[in-house]
């Protein structure tokens, strides 16, 4: 494995990797880091390209050190596909879209689960609880159970049907909450603090392995480009984790001299109806 660290982009503060983490003390979340000069030694852009169509092909630059505690559904490797009629109608020329639907439970929320699940089992993890709008908690609640891992998931009530289900199906220990994702969030908290360790807080952005996971959309993107960065890249943003991840994956990539110094811009797109970044 060529994790080294987990580095704190707030303060510069460097965790031990080898130890279950979840934020810095300063408050900021953190960053995994890599050995990038031993993985540009050991793995040529090329390699990848023979390797299976899902995530797992990217291993050098994921966060899991014995591949027994990789717990996957084949994640990962969606498609790209030119939308030339609809790029037509708004103007843009050459619009790709990457069909993140195609996914082991329908989003991308798969791949943060994949690889946080993979490597809370590595550092010992038992039992997590997590706040969620629905999508992450029915990933994370089938990924615990395929690792055979107990899982808290708690969410709003009003949370899409489907995603509770997925989290039954799965036979996670759901939580309803008649309120917002902070509410759930605060459920979590005193979940966590009661449990006296042997719980573990997978929230977004509270632990530095979901974001591994996402960002192996940006590595994805580049790589089906024929290693090429698109000019711009547009990304709909909930929590942010997937567009951070992307643009920690494009530096890394450049960092290991498989991109040119110019990378693409980043776009946050929000709904209105959903908009606390925008
Ligand atoms: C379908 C879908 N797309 C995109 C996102 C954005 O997530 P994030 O910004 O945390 O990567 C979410 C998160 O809720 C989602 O469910
Ligand atoms: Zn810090």
């Amino acid at each position: 494995m060529y994790l080294t660290h987990l580095e704190c982009p707030r303060c510069g503060r460097e965790h031990d990797a080898h130890r279950l983490t979840n934020l810095c003390d300063c408050g900021s979340p953190l960053l995994a880091r890599y050995d990038l000069a031993a993985v540009a030694a050991a793995v040529t852009p090329e390699r990848f390209g023979l390797r299976p169509a899902d995530l797992w092909r990217y291993r050098e630059l994921l966060p899991v050190a014995d591949e027994r505690h990789v717990t996957t559904l084949g994640e990962g490797w969606t498609p790209l596909w030119r939308a030339p009629a609809y790029g037509h109608e708004i103007g843009v020329a050459d619009l790709i879209v990457k069909d993140e639907g195609l996914t082991p439970t329908g989003s991308l929320k798969a791949r943060g689960a994949a690889v946080g699940v993979s490597r809370a089992r590595e550092l010992g993890v038992r039992r997590f609880a997590m706040p969620t709008n629905g999508n992450a908690g029915a990933a994370w609640a089938t990924y615990a159970a395929r690792a055979g891992m107990a899982a808290t998931i708690v969410m709003p009530l009003d949370a899409p049907t489907i995603c509770r289900r997925e989290c039954v199906a799965a036979g996670a220990d759901l939580r309803l909450v008649d309120g917002l994702i902070s509410d759930a969030g605060r459920l979590v908290a005193e979940l966590v603090a009661d449990a006296d360790g042997a719980v573990f807080d997978a929230g977004t952005l509270r632990e530095p392995y979901r974001l591994e996971g996402k960002k192996t959309m940006g590595y994805e993107i580049v790589e089906q480009l024929g290693w090429q960065v698109p000019d711009v890249i547009i990304y709909p943003t909930g929590g942010g984790v997937g567009l951070i991840g992307i643009h920690k994956a494009l530096h890394e990539l450049r960092e290991l001299g498989w991109v040119s110094d110019r990378l693409p811009r980043l776009v946050a797109v929000q709904s209105t109806g959903c908009a606390p970044i925008g």
